[in-house]
């Protein structure tokens, strides 16, 4: 498995991804390719948008990390991250989330990020368990979401 940035030619792999994660009852929409290249690829409030690729350069899934932006629908302050984790139920449990969250975390250190938000669905136990493996912790509860944060270490 290699992590690299995204780019404007991963965009069919990751609305795969989204359709995988759909198609396994784990995601409310099916993928659709102007919102993964409105809300990952080209977004504007980007700060790192990784995808995880197999030997075949297959698309196992991808993570993203924009700066909060006015009026985001998770009520995450201003100068936070927000964090977004999408991997195939294909490749999951295989160390794909983990490794991706290394190169964000980086991303975090390089931008001068203090805190990260992942709003989670409150009955998505898997992914509050994932987050909470990769050492962030619940800071609010809201709307039907479970808001985590991490801390990044900038010393
Ligand atoms: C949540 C998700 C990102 C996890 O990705 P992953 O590649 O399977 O994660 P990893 O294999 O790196 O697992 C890292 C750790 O997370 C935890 N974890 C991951 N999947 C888990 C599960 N099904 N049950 C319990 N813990 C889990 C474990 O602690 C795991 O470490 P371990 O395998 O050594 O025990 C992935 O399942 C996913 O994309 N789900 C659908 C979308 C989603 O829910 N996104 C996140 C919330 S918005």
């Amino acid at each position: 498995m290699m992590i690299r940035p995204a780019t404007p030619s991963d965009a069919e792999g990751m609305k795969a991804v989204h359709d995988e994660i759909f198609a396994a009852g784990l995601r409310k929409s099916p993928g659709d390719l102007a919102q993964v290249r409105a809300n990952y690829i080209d977004a504007e409030n980007r700060i790192g948008c990784f995808v995880a690729v197999d030997d075949e350069g297959r698309i196992l899934g991808f993570q993203s990390l924009r700066h909060s932006w006015a009026d985001n629908p998770y009520g995450v302050a201003e100068g936070w991250g927000i964090i977004g984790t999408h991997v195939s139920p294909r490749a999951a449990r295989q160390g794909v989330g983990s490794g991706l969250f290394r190169a964000t975390l980086a991303a975090a250190k390089v931008a001068g990020l203090e805190n990260i938000d992942a709003s989670i669905g409150a009955d998505n136990a898997l992914g509050q368990a994932y987050y909470e493996a990769m050492g962030f912790r619940t800071y609010r509860t809201t709307d039907g979401l479970v808001c985590k944060v991490y801390r990044v270490d900038q010393t």
